[in-house]
């Protein structure tokens, strides 16, 4: 007999959640239905990125004469949209805003939570067909409420972070959400438009064999980088080992795979930028807090990057982070050499 498998829904698990806390008030679903709808039209669009040559190219204007938008942009309008319009953000941070953006009415001025957000990284690789991604943190906001939140509401530190996630549109779309219960993974089953539960409690697995860095920085990174590299390097699959090197340049597609296949990730600090490229906010917090939750680590070198005190919503910062026992033995490399 021809018998359906039962698939969760992203909507009906965070309603399973809630019935675990009678005290709740939904707002954090609330918020994070608003974010699954918003990727789900970026995913569209995204999914439409191969056909800017007979549709027009981004930026420019489409056959039927119409502005075609960068997808960055598209991705960020399109989630300060939904999150203005929903009643349960306050305020979002965003990679591509100078300044936060204060949703400034009654409503939202009500609202416990501010997002910070990376609309769309490694946009550099839309025109290329790699998988590219949408990262978001979700904080309490510590101004009082009933008034427009302020920048002290975005500048707190990640371990007082209440959900992280990430979408990635890949050869699947698949939304990783991490609270403190832990870290589920849904994937887009585009034939009904649903983010369906599919990888339930994830764990980074401690001993990994991934490691990926952007290898033409090699000079520029410090004697202790370099010196775990080599360390990978001997035991890579060319010398018989198990480890092997993948970098696609687009971090969520790369912490995503080492988060399910163990692994390491590192963005250092080189010579010419010592605090390298990714931002603390939206780009190192957010999964720092779900390598974390399923059992990874994530350090710029020196401290958990999720006790950092940020000083500034684009402040950049170097970024370690994966399974446990990789990133113990960057820590001695690191400590060996000063
Ligand atoms: P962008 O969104 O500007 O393309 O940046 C992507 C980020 C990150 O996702 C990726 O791992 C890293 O930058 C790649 O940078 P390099 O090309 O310098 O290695």
């Amino acid at each position: 007999m021809y018998q359906v498998r039962k698939v969760m829904t992203l909507d009906e698990f965070t309603i399973q959640e809630l019935r675990n806390f009678p005290q709740a008030t939904g707002e954090l679903s609330g918020l994070l239905r608003s974010i699954g709808l918003a990727c789900k039209r970026i995913n569209a669009e995204v999914n439409r990125a191969g056909l800017v040559d007979i549709l027009g190219a981004l930026g420019t204007e489409n056959v039927q004469g119409e502005e075609v938008q960068k997808l960055d942009d598209f991705a960020n309008k399109t989630l300060i949209d939904l999150l203005n319009h929903s009643i349960y953000c306050a305020g979002v941070g965003s990679e591509e805003n100078d300044d936060i953006v204060v949703f400034d009415d009654e409503l939202s001025n009500n609202s416990k939570y501010v997002l910070l957000m990376d609309p769309l990284d490694g946009s550099g690789n839309i025109d290329v067909n790699v998988s590219i991604g949408t990262i978001f943190s979700i904080f309490k906001r510590i101004s009082p409420m009933g008034q427009p939140v302020t920048m002290e509401d975005f500048l707190q530190p990640g371990n007082r972070m209440v959900a992280a996630g990430y979408v990635i549109y890949g050869s699947s779309t698949m939304l990783v959400y991490a609270t403190r219960r832990g870290v589920n993974g849904f994937t887009l089953d585009p034939s009904v438009g649903e983010f369906c539960l599919s990888h339930p409690n994830m764990q980074c697995p401690p001993h990994g064999r991934f490691y990926s860095a952007n290898y033409g920085n090699f000079g520029k990174y410090s004697p202790g980088v370099q010196n775990y590299l080599k360390r990978c390097e001997t035991k890579s699959a060319e010398n018989g080992g198990p480890y092997t090197e993948r970098y696609i340049g687009s971090m969520v597609a790369d912490i995503h795979r080492n988060l399910i296949k163990g692994g390491i990730f590192m963005y250092p600090g080189t010579t010419d930028r010592p605090n390298g490229k990714l931002r603390l906010l939206y780009e190192c917090n957010p999964l720092a807090f779900i390598v974390q939750l399923a059992g990874g680590m994530a350090t710029n070198g020196v401290q958990p990057i999720l006790d950092i005190q940020p000083s500034s919503l684009h402040q950049r910062m170097p970024l370690f982070i994966g399974s446990r026992d990789m990133m113990e033995e960057l820590a001695e490399c690191l400590q060996e050499h000063g």
